[in-house]
């Protein structure tokens, strides 16, 4: 009590203390349990990160392959929630469709619902890192109108998720080590992000006890908006846009800097990067790689990549700070994955499932955790009395 501190969009509100990740916005550092990103896109896989976030230690070869295992177990859906999909319309978004079955898993684990059970927390852990992927390839199979894949646990996490999505039951799958790997890399380079939209979301929902199921449904609807996940999905439409209107990137640069409504350049600035992000430059220098192994290059890259130039040598950006964030080429590299655009924001979830987990559970055991409530500043009527209807 006292005075309240205004901050709109918490830009200067510390709203926790963590142990998870680190970011230095100025130096463009990015590390997870102290490990800087860059060693761990090279060196380890998503598994094994996913560990790492939410236990804090790289975990050693029998925890790796038992937290493996455990997770591989859980990977089937309830054949109730399988039938869930039905209720929704073919053409829906796939982001509303993950976080209510997301949601929904709240009334299947019902032994869930009380978070300050441990073993509980872990067994919701595990069941939502190894049922999330199949969640996700449903609610594509389900827009395509194909049959669900159960889950073949002998692959591991990302090659299952892309045989749920992409295969048939009755033709084997022929899985790509390079799409894989590709994938894997991306998923480790979303897995965290510190007190972001999302994860922010997930930390205020949990502060009233709700249980993890609960607070990573809400987290994914953060993620929806084009402000924050959604940014991927919104670059690709805004290359097609360029592309159709045949290439030219300066029109479409003055149009963001004239501010016309609606037209930011997608893909560009970041609230705490003002110097790069180094998860971007990790990715433009696999995407040429990955996209000519993949597709065999692409048209929208070269757009990209003549605006990524374009705006980095115009005053407008470099006063503001504004360079390529995340997902500035991930898109690209969905696309010639053969993701449908409206399902890259899903795949940004998968990625950073780890985060939010390790987040809601450091929270949870943090002493100084209370219920998140923000104050306001009051800018209404003062008071004034009610007046009958026939008087208005
Ligand atoms: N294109 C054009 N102008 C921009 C952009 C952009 N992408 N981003 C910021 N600006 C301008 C903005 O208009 C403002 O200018 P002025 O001072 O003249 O009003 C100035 O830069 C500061 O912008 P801001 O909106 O106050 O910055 P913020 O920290 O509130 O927003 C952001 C950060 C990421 C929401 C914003 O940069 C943005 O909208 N970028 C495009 C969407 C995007 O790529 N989002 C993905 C973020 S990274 C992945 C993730 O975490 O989800």
């Amino acid at each position: 009590t006292g005075y309240i501190t205004y901050d709109p969009g918490f830009v200067n509100t510390g709203a926790t203390s963590s142990a998870i990740t680190y970011i230095d916005g100025e130096q463009g550092v990015l590390r997870y349990r102290g490990y800087p990103i860059e060693q761990l896109a090279q060196h380890s896989t998503f598994l094994e990160v996913s560990y790492l976030l939410i236990y804090g230690e790289l975990p050693t070869k029998d925890q790796l392959e038992q937290f493996t295992s455990r997770v591989n177990r859980h990977t089937l859906l309830h054949e109730d929630l399988k039938r869930f999909f039905d209720g929704f319309p073919r053409d829906a978004h796939p982001m509303p469709v993950l976080s209510s079955a997301v949601s929904a898993l709240s009334t299947f684990y019902q032994d869930s619902l009380d978070p300050s059970n441990i073993d509980n927390v872990e067994l919701s852990t595990i069941r939502l890192l190894a049922k999330v992927p199949t969640i996700a390839a449903y609610a594509y199979k389900k827009s395509i109108g194909q049959p669900f894949l159960y889950p073949d646990n002998s692959l591991g996490l990302v090659e299952n998720f892309l045989r749920m999505t992409f295969g048939l039951p009755a033709e084997p799958y022929e899985i790509d080590p390079a799409m894989v790997k590709a994938l894997d890399l991306l998923f480790i380079l979303h897995a965290d992000h510190e007190q972001n939209c999302s994860t922010s979301t997930v930390r205020l929902v949990g502060s009233s006890e709700a249980n993890l199921f609960a607070s990573i449904s809400a987290g994914i609807m953060a993620l929806f908006g084009p402000l924050h996940g959604g940014a991927n999905s919104a670059v690709l439409e805004m290359l097609e846009g360029i592309k159709a209107e045949g290439g030219d990137v300066d029109t479409f640069v003055n149009r963001v800097k004239n501010k016309e409504k609606g037209v930011r350049l997608m893909g560009f600035g970041h609230r705490v990067y003002k110097n790069y992000d180094p998860r971007a430059k990790i990715i433009k220098q696999t995407a040429d790689e990955i996209l000519s192994k993949i597709a065999g290059g692409d048209e929208l890259l070269d757009i990209a990549k003549r605006l990524e130039e374009r705006a980095l040598s115009d005053d407008y950006f470099v006063e503001r700070k504004l360079y390529p964030n995340v997902d500035f080429y991930t898109g690209l590299i969905y696309r010639a994955m053969g993701f449908p655009t409206q399902f890259f924001t899903v795949l940004f979830a998968l990625g950073r499932l780890p985060g939010w987990i390790a987040h809601w559970r450091e929270m949870m055991t943090d002493p100084a955790t209370k219920i998140g409530r923000p104050r306001q500043i009051y800018t209404g009527e003062k008071q004034r009395d009610y007046k009958p209807l026939s008087e208005r």
